[in-house]
Parts: structure tokens; C-alpha cells; sequence
């Protein structure tokens, strides 16, 4: 087990990574492209699920990592009976503060995603956004959501490559940021405090994916964990297209050029 002897013994890298969660909690929110700001996005986001997942229809659905409950409130809305895990108090605080506002009975619970807690063969579709590429060990993850989908059950990831950066992002990205210096173009809303920058960077050189989680690393890592009907999909044009609106021009090209996808997978049987 990996360990961190900055801290002690005991502390480890899982216990950063939910620390550096349990601290974005707070302004994860005001990022497009974490919250839902349009009509066209929820729209784009809808479509997506139901091409992969199917139709809500009271069936149960598992949010994985569900945040603030961006995603579980979107399952919500297309009919699933949903539950959230995730295991950031802080998180799951701002989750359940959403669902009693909008009166929405989602079930919102602390767990460690690759030991869930919940009983075998029991959710028909498991959903997850942004997670995959924070997992420690991702093929522990995979085999553990296996065995809490019905037989036939379905699972989609959504994620990207955070850390390939290419060289017209970065050219982007800094033309952007000189511009907003001298105010010659509007600044983005925070992403995240400027502080834990460092703090991300440590945690992404030792998750599984530290090269960058690839479509085809994730499809591929789904079928050796047993899953069948992998399939990537690339084409989140219409959620990009309407994320892009809140962004100035540059950060949205920017955005445009990173390796984003859904991958969608089936558990055998049923
Ligand atoms: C980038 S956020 C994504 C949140 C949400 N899925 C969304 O798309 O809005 C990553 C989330 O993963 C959670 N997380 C990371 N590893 C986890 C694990 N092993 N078990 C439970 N939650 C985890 C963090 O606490 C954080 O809320």
C-alpha cells in the first residue's frame, strides 16, 4: 500500500485524494463543465445517457463518485431511482443541500467507490463522471461495480485526458491567460483555488492513470475486468458546443482540443 511519510505512517494517497476533494467542494460548482448552466447543456448531457444507458424508467441507478450530484440530478430528471457515493463529506454536504432544494428523493452516501457497500447485482445502470482518472487502482473498481450491476446491466464512463497536454492547448491556453493579464479578454470563473494546483499535480504522477486515462486504456481495462459491448464514444461535440458559452473564446477552443470521451460497457448475462 502506498504511503505518504510526510504526514505519518498512516496517511496515504487515497486520504489526499479525498482531502483535496473535500476542499473543492466549495467552488466546484462555479465551473462550466462541473454545474449545468444551460437549458442546451442539460439537453446535450440527456441525450448522451440515454443513448448509452436507456431510458430512466424507475430503474436504479448508481452514481459513482457523485460529487456535488451534478450528474445524479440529471439521472433524476430522465427517471432513474438514484443513489450518489462519494466520499467527500463536504461533497455529498452540497449534494444533499441540492436534492432537499429541489425536493428530489436521491439518496446521497459516503463510500469508497472501489468497495461500495452495496449488495450484489442490484443497479441496473452505474454512471460516472470524472472520476475514472483519479482512481488508485481502477481494475479493483471495475470488478467491484461488476458485481453490483444486474446481470445485463449497463455502466458509462465519462472522463478525459487531464494530463497529455498538446501543444496547441498549451498555446491556447497561455495566449488566453496574457490577454486576461493585460484585460484585454474577460477571465474565466475559478476552477480551483490557485493553491492546490501543486497538490493536484502530486496526486495525478501517482494515480493508475498518470500518463493520461486514453479512451482505449479505460475500454480496454473494462474488458479485462469482464465487462462486454465496450464501446468509446468520442462525439460530446453538443455538451462541449453548449459548455463553450461560458467560456471566454480561447479556454473554449482550448477545451475543444483535449482528449474527452464516454465509454459505455455491458455486464454479461440477463
Ligand atoms: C472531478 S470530481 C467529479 C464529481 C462528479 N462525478 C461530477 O462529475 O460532477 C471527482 C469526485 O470523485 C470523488 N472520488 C474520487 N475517488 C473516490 C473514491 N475512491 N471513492 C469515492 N469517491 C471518490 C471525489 O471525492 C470527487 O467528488
Amino acid at each position: 500500500m502506498e504511503m505518504d511519510t510526510r504526514v505519518g505512517g498512516n496517511y496515504g494517497l487515497r486520504d489526499e485524494i479525498k482531502a483535496y476533494w473535500s476542499t473543492r467542494a466549495e467552488t466546484f460548482d462555479l465551473s462550466p463543465g462541473h454545474e449545468i448552466f444551460s437549458d442546451d447543456e442539460l439537453a446535450a448531457w440527456r441525450s448522451l445517457i440515454v443513448k448509452h444507458l436507456g431510458k430512466g424508467e424507475g430503474r436504479r441507478a448508481l452514481d459513482l463518485a457523485s460529487g456535488t450530484g451534478v450528474i445524479s440530478h440529471v439521472m433524476d430528471g430522465l427517471g432513474f431511482e438514484v443513489t450518489g457515493l462519494d466520499w467527500a463529506e463536504p461533497m455529498l454536504e452540497k449534494a444533499r443541500l441540492k436534492a432537499k432544494a429541489r425536493k428530489r428523493p436521491i439518496q446521497f452516501r459516503m463510500a469508497d467507490v472501489e468497495s461500495t457497500m452495496e449488495p450484489d447485482n442490484h443497479h441496473d445502470v452505474i454512471i460516472t463522471r470524472h472520476l475514472v482518472w483519479t482512481l488508485v487502482d481502477p481494475a479493483a473498481a471495475f470488478s467491484e461495480w461488476l458485481r453490483v450491476l444486474k446481470p445485463g446491466g449497463k455502466i458509462l464512463i465519462v472522463d478525459g485526458d487531464f494530463v497529455n497536454v498538446g501543444r496547441t492547448e498549451r498555446m491556447l491556453k497561455a495566449l488566453a491567460k496574457g490577454l486576461e493579464r493585460l484585460g484585454l479578454l474577460k477571465s474565466d470563473p475559478m476552477h480551483a483555488p490557485p493553491g492546490l494546483a501543486q497538490t493536484h499535480t502530486s496526486i495525478v504522477s501517482r494515480v493508475y492513470f498518470s500518463g493520461g486515462a486514453r479512451a482505449d486504456l479505460v475500454a480496454d481495462l473494462l474488458a479485462r475486468s469482464g465487462f462486454t459491448n465496450v464501446t468509446i464514444d468520442t462525439n460530446l461535440r453538443e455538451i462541449h458546443k453548449a459548455q463553450s458559452k461560458h467560456w471566454n473564446y480561447l479556454k473554449a477552443l482550448a477545451r475543444g482540443t483535449q482528449h474527452r470521451f464516454a465509454v459505455s460497457a455491458v455486464k454479461p448475462g440477463g
